[in-house]
Formats: C-alpha cells, structure tokens, sequence
C-alpha cells in the first residue's frame, strides 16, 4: 500500500477546494486585534483542490477498521451501527447552530431534548435524578462519587473507602482514588461474580461506596445485586452502577430496582452515539432522590407551562464538571436513537445483543476456552491461557491477525483476572452471517502457523507496533521531513 503523504504535504500555493462571493458588506475594523490575528496573516494551512482533498480523506478513511465496515467486537464497549437518523437531526439547522449562551426563550426546543432525554433515563433506570453533564463513563464515576462524598459530608461523616470488585473496570478504581477514596479490592467467585464472603466483612462503616457493573465484566449477571446493596445500606454506604453493560439488561431490568443508588450511562455505548479515537462521548449519571441535591448545576426545569430553562439553585450541588450542559450534539443523537426505537424496541434490543453474544459463544466454547461457563449475557470472555503455554500464541497475536482479515480487535487482557483474555461483544445490531464468519475466521487463524501470527498484521498499512514504546514515549508532534 503507498505511503499517504499528509495533508499539508499535499499543499501547493494558491490550489483552493471552495471558492467564497465577494464581500458585499463594509469590510469591519481589526485594529483592535493582536497582530497576528488579523486578516492576511498567513494561516499555514494546506492549500489543495477539492479532489485531492476528497481523495485524501477517501483514502484514509478505507484504512481505518470501524463500524461501517466491519464488526466491532470489543467486548465492553457495545460497538454498535450508529444509525444515519442520528446524524441527519443532529445536523440539522435549528441544532447545529445554536449556542449554549443564548437566552434560554431562544432555545426552547433543545432545552426539551435536555429534559426529554433525562425522562427517558430516568425511566430505563429507575433513578429519579438524573445530570447529563459529564462527557465519559469515567467522567460519570467521578461525578457520582463527588455526589457520594457530599452526601456524607452533608451527614457529617467522611468514610474513606470505595470497594471495587477484582473484575472491574480500570477506571472505577481510578475515578476512586481520583476523588480522594482509598480503593479495596473484592474478590471474585470461580463462576466470576462477587464472592460474598469476601465482601460481607469488607463493608464497615469506613466504606463510602462499592461500584458494580452488572452484568459484570465477564458477561455474568450479578444475582445477588439486591442482598449485597442491603448490606451496604445497613451502614449508610452507596451502590453505584456502572452502567457500561446496560446494552444487556436496557429495557428488561432497572438499577434502580435491584438497589443501586447512583450510576452512570454511556450514551456512546447503549445508545448508539459513535465512539471510538477518544470521543465524542456522553457518561450521563442518575441517582435515587437522598442523593438528588448534590447533582452539578444548572439543571433543566419545566415549569408547570412547560417552558424549559436552565437553573444554577441548589446551594448543596457539587457545582458544575463540564461546560455548560454536557456534550448536546451527543445527548441529542441518544434521544433520538430511544425515540426511534421506542419503549418496545428497547428490551428486544436489549434480548437480541443476549441471544448474539450466546450464539457466538456455543460457535466459539468448543475450541477455545471458555472460563465462565458456556451461557453468558451480552459478551463473554475466553482465555488463550492453553496457546500460549502450548503453541506460544497470545491473546494479542490472534487480535493483531484479526486486523489482516479486516476484522476490529475484541478487548484483551481485560479482565484482568482471565489469563490471556479476549473479550468479545457482538451486540444486537450484528446478523447470524456476520457472527458465523467471526467464528470461522478466528478458527482459521486459530489454526494458522505461529511464526505468521507472530508478525501480524501483514496486510496493513501500519505492521506490528512497539506498544510499550508508543505508550511511554510517545511522539505526537508532526515533524516534516528535513
Ligand atoms: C465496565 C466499564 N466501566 C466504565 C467504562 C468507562 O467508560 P468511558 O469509556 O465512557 O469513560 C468502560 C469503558 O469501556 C467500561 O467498559
């Protein structure tokens, strides 16, 4: 494949792809700008055609492995079609070009969607309160958890430990620690729930807080959910729901019904928004009236004439934790993915991402090994363990391969706790075909000599990456050529 030169080397002066009418209006006074910022200052930007430039973009795009091309199994992250209707509202004038300091009377109409959406989230949950600020999952933790903490401090209590189980997501220990808890790990059963006799003695009155993702991270519903959200109530601790598995239980089972007191969504996830590359993303959190007063500010109010506005008063709210309302472009194409599929659509969502990850799991647990058992909910995870101590093939040389046949990677090594872990996420949106040709292409590369798996990917533009390097020395910065 040939090498494609960036943008700007394609540059050559005075190539243009847009031409702009002449101005027709007076030309506005810039003495007040610095200098540099004033017209005729040189931009260094690239100056290209309009075909060159759509063929570079073109280009570019046919080398990247995404949703629209391809399956995307990467277990935990619900990598599902992103439907067009999404984008065609999101794009459309009365959205795009607002902005979020206009007067609320002047935006009316997506301080609804604002309030819409929080409905509808506050429906699928079970949580009475919702705040559709932060812009992560992790964003959604730390928030929740500065609302734990102000919810204790409001009591006059200061309990310093969040539980997390061994199975966790990297980022709840992380979002813990970030807000000044000490973490403690709980263990997992053989069958990968939480082992209760581990966590029964942990849950004192120094615990703040323990964070599940139910299902859990292995794929397994946690079934003693509402027992253990008892035991953490008896002191005054908080259940918080991460609600990155929601996708298997949406529409079917409430978090707020098996006990839990704050959670977070990953609209990006459940809701079909794209992801992938950092973002854009949306973490909206929810949580049970007691912890309703310490949501960040402003919050969106209906008054009893259904006119919508932004209000900054409640003098117990942890503040704000992101610019203005939360990343609308986002929370706007979650609305309306829920309102195009309804309140009867979602739980057959919800069935079918199940019915998938099962189906995959029976093509795939007699040739690899299956940790958990061979029923799952909606992603199950496989250990590569016997590969590697027999053929010396790892988790990432069968994902790096999967790349040569154009395949996304599934998570691996995630969790931690399965040896050579791969964890795949089929979702709902996926066809038997689809999921059968997964199959077949993992058992042949399964089957391939180690020596070739040991160099993948071959086929693709960029080969096999020092990944410790790219990680701790990291080059970011374009440097042309000398
Ligand atoms: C179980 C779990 N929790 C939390 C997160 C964090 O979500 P986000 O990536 O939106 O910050 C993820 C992300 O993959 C996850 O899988």
């Amino acid at each position: 494949m040939s090498e494609e030169k960036l943008i700007f080397e394609k540059s050559a002066p005075g190539r243009r792809a847009a031409t702009f009418p002449a101005l027709d209006v007076p030309e506005a006074a810039q003495d007040w700008l610095p200098e540099g910022a004033r017209r005729g200052t040189p931009l260094g930007l690239p100056e290209v055609s309009e075909q060159d430039l759509v063929r570079h973009y073109t280009r570019l795009s046919q080398r990247n492995i995404g949703i629209d091309t391809q399956i995307y199994p990467l277990g935990s992250c619900t990598m599902k079609y992103n439907p067009k209707v999404n984008e065609d509202v999101a794009g459309r004038d009365g959205f795009r070009n607002i902005h979020p300091l206009q007067p609320d009377d002047t935006v009316q109409g997506a301080l609804r969607v604002l309030w819409e959406l929080e409905q509808w989230l506050s429906e699928i949950s079970g949580m009475p309160a919702i705040c559709l600020q932060p812009s992560a999952g992790a964003q959604g933790e730390l928030t929740s958890l500065l609302v734990c903490r102000a919810y204790h401090d409001s009591k006059g209590r200061r309990p310093r430990k969040v539980l997390v189980p061994d199975s966790s997501h990297g980022t709840n220990p992380a979002s813990a620690s970030y807000c000044g808890y000490s973490v403690e790990t709980v263990k997992s059963r053989p069958d990968g729930t939480v082992d209760l006799e581990d966590l029964k003695p942990r849950i004192t009155g120094d615990v703040a807080c323990l964070m599940m993702t139910n299902p859990n991270t292995v794929g397994i519903f946690e079934k003693d959910i509402a027992l253990i959200a008892g035991w953490l109530h008896a002191v005054d601790a908080q259940l918080y729901y991460d609600g990155a598995n929601l996708n298997a239980i949406c529409g079917l089972a409430r978090p707020g019904g098996m006990g839990c007191d704050m959670m977070h969504f990953n609209v990006h996830k459940t809701f079909s928004t794209p992801h992938g590359g950092g973002g854009p993303g949306a973490g909206p959190i929810g949580v049970k009236e007691h912890l309703r007063p310490f949501l960040p500010v402003p919050r969106v109010r209906r008054s009893a004439e259904g006119v919508f506005s932004l209000d900054q008063d409640h003098p117990q709210s942890i503040g704000r934790v992101r610019t203005f309302t939360g990343n609308f472009g986002i929370l706007l194409r979650g609305l309306v993915y829920l309102k195009s599929f309804g309140s009867d659509g979602l739980p057959e969502i919800a069935r079918r991402a199940v019915l998938n990850a099962n189906y995959l799991l029976a093509l795939l647990k007699g040739r690899f090994h299956a940790p958990y058992g061979g029923r799952c909910m909606h992603e199950f995870v496989l250990s590569l363990a016997d590969r590697k101590r027999d053929k010396q093939v790892s988790a990432t040389d069968v994902a790096k391969r999967l790349a040569d046949y154009g395949y996304h990677a599934p998570t691996i090594y995630f969790p931690l706790i399965v040896p050579e872990a791969v964890m795949i996420e089929p979702v709902e949106t996926e066809s038997k075909e689809t999921l059968d040709e997964l199959a077949a292409i993992l058992a042949r590369i399964d089957g391939e000599d180690p020596a070739l798996l040991h160099q993948a990917p071959v086929h693709t533009p960029v080969g096999r990456l020092d990944e410790v390097n790219a990680a701790r020395n990291p080059v970011l910065r374009y440097l042309p050529p000398a």
